[in-house]
C-alpha cells in the first residue's frame, strides 16, 4: 500500500492541554540536542488524540521538536502503526494476512470486514464507526488467525466470531480480547501434553488479557485524562539518591491481581504513565518549570556581540543551516543573530556561550557544526 497523505486534511492541530504537558514531559527525557528522539511517542499521542495522523499534526510535532517537516513525514510514512487517513470512530480492525493466519482463515476474516465495514481497506463504514486493513504478522501466529482491534489482540478467530465482535463493538460493548476458542494462551489446541498439573495462572484470563480487562483500555483512545501524568525526573532535587529511588518506584507498573508487579498495556511504555502507584491524582506534571533546568547555572563562554536588527532589513535564512528550524531561527534572532557571517565568525568561547544558552537546544552549535556550515553558506552568498 502506498503511504501517502490523505487528500483531505484538517486546517490545524493542537495538542490538548493534558497531552501538551505529557508531550513536553516526554521531550524532557532526552539529553540536550536529542529532543528529536521523542518523535515516535509524540506522533503516537497525536494519533491517539485525533484517531489518525494528519499533516497539521505532523507539522505541530515538527515545530515542537524543531525538526524539518520532511523528517517527521519520513517517520510517519515508514511505520504502519501510524494511520495516514481517518479511521473508524469506534475501531480500526487490523487483520493479519501473513502465512499462519492466511492458512488458518484470514481471508474469511477479511471477507467479514468487507461485508460489514467497507469493500476496501482504509475505507470508512457507512456510519463512520469502523475501518479495516490487512497487516503483516503481528507475532501471534500460534493463535492464528487473529486481528488487532484497538490496543488488543483477538485470537483464534472464526468468521462468525469476527462478525459477532463487530456487532458487539457497534452496540457499544467491548468484547473480551485474547483467544476466542476457550484457550487460555497458546497451549496446544488439543490440551496440555506436558506439565498437565502445572498452574495455568491465578487469573481468569492470561496476563495480557487480564490486564486489558482490568484496565478497560481496549478501543478507548488515550486522551491524557485517564491516569495522572507524572514526570518525577523533572522535579527539583532528584539528584538526592533517595528521591531518585522514590521517583523510580513511582514509575513501576501497578500490582497485578496476584500481588506481583503487573505488565503493561501494549504500546504503552511504563514510564509514560503512572497507572496508580502514586497518591498524587492531580493530573498535573509536577515540577514543570522547576527542576534541573530551573537551577541557575553560571553562563559559560562569551556572548557574541548582537546586532540590533538584520543589516539592510534583510536577515539571512538561518534555516539553511542543517539542524536549525523555525524555532531555533527565532531564538537566534532574539539573541541578535541574523546573518551567516555572524555565526561563521564565532570564537570557541562564543560557541560555548551559545551552546549553553540555547534554551531547549543546548549543544546544537557544536553537534551540528553550525560554524562550518555558516562559513560555507556565507561564502556562497558572497559569490
Ligand atoms: S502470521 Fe498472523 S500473527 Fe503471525
Amino acid at each position: 500500500m502506498l503511504r501517502r497523505l490523505h487528500p483531505e486534511q484538517p486546517d490545524s492541530f493542537e495538542f490538548t492541554e493534558a497531552n501538551r504537558k505529557w508531550a513536553e514531559a516526554q521531550i524532557s527525557k532526552y539529553p540536550e540536542g536529542r529532543q528529536a528522539s521523542a518523535i515516535i511517542p509524540l506522533l503516537w499521542r497525536a494519533q491517539e488524540q485525533e484517531g489518525w495522523l494528519s499533516r497539521p499534526a505532523m507539522e505541530h510535532v515538527a515545530a515542537m521538536l524543531d525538526m524539518a517537516y520532511i523528517r517527521v513525514l519520513e517517520v510517519a510514512t515508514f511505520y504502519f502503526m501510524f494511520q495516514l487517513q481517518p479511521v473508524g470512530s469506534v475501531a480500526h480492525i487490523q487483520v493479519c494476512g501473513t502465512t499462519s493466519c492466511m492458512i488458518c482463515g484470514a481471508e474469511d476474516l477479511i471477507g467479514v470486514c468487507k461485508d460489514k465495514i467497507a469493500a476496501n481497506a482504509h475505507e470508512l463504514s457507512a456510519d463512520g464507526k469502523f475501518s479495516w486493513e490487512e497487516v503483516e504478522c503481528l507475532g501471534s501466529c500460534s493463535n492464528a488467525p487473529m486481528a488487532q482491534i484497538g490496543k488488543d489482540y483477538y485470537e483464534d478467530l472464526t468468521a462468525d466470531r469476527m462478525a459477532e465482535i463487530l456487532d458487539e463493538l457497534a452496540a457499544g460493548k467491548v468484547p473480551t480480547p485474547g483467544p476466542q476458542n476457550g484457550r487460555f494462551a497458546s497451549e496446544p489446541l488439543s490440551g496440555l501434553t506436558s506439565l498437565e498439573d502445572g498452574e495455568t495462572g491465578h487469573t481468569k484470563h492470561n496476563a495480557s488479557v487480564q490486564l486489558a480487562v482490568d484496565i478497560g483500555d481496549t478501543v478507548k483512545r488515550i486522551d491524557g485524562t485517564e491516569v495522572p501524568l507524572r514526570a518525577p525526573w523533572r522535579e527539583a532535587g532528584t539528584a538526592d539518591p533517595n528521591q531518585v529511588a522514590a521517583a523510580r518506584d513511582d514509575l513501576m507498573p501497578p500490582e497485578g491481581p496476584d500481588g506481583k508487579q503487573g505488565g503493561r498495556v501494549a504500546g504503552e511504555a511504563p514510564a509514560d504513565r503512572d497507572v496508580g502507584a502514586s497518591s498524587d491524582k492531580s493530573g498535573e506534571v509536577p515540577g514543570e518549570g522547576a527542576g534541573v533546568e530551573a537551577k541557575a547555572k553560571p553562563p559559560a563562554g562569551e556572548k557574541p556581540a548582537p546586532l540590533d536588527g538584520p543589516r539592510d532589513g534583510a536577515a539571512d535564512d538561518l534555516k539553511k543551516i542543517s539542524g536549525v528550524g523555525p524555532k531555533l531561527e527565532a531564538l537566534l534572532n532574539s539573541l541578535g543573530v541574523y546573518h551567516f557571517d555572524q555565526v561563521a565568525g564565532w570564537s570557541e568561547a562564543e560557541i560555548a556561550w551559545v551552546d549553553e544558552n540555547l534554551e531547549g537546544f543546548k549543544g546544537r552549535v557544536t553537534r551540528d557544526e553550525w560554524v562550518r556550515q555558516a562559513k560555507e553558506l556565507s561564502a556562497k552568498s558572497d559569490t
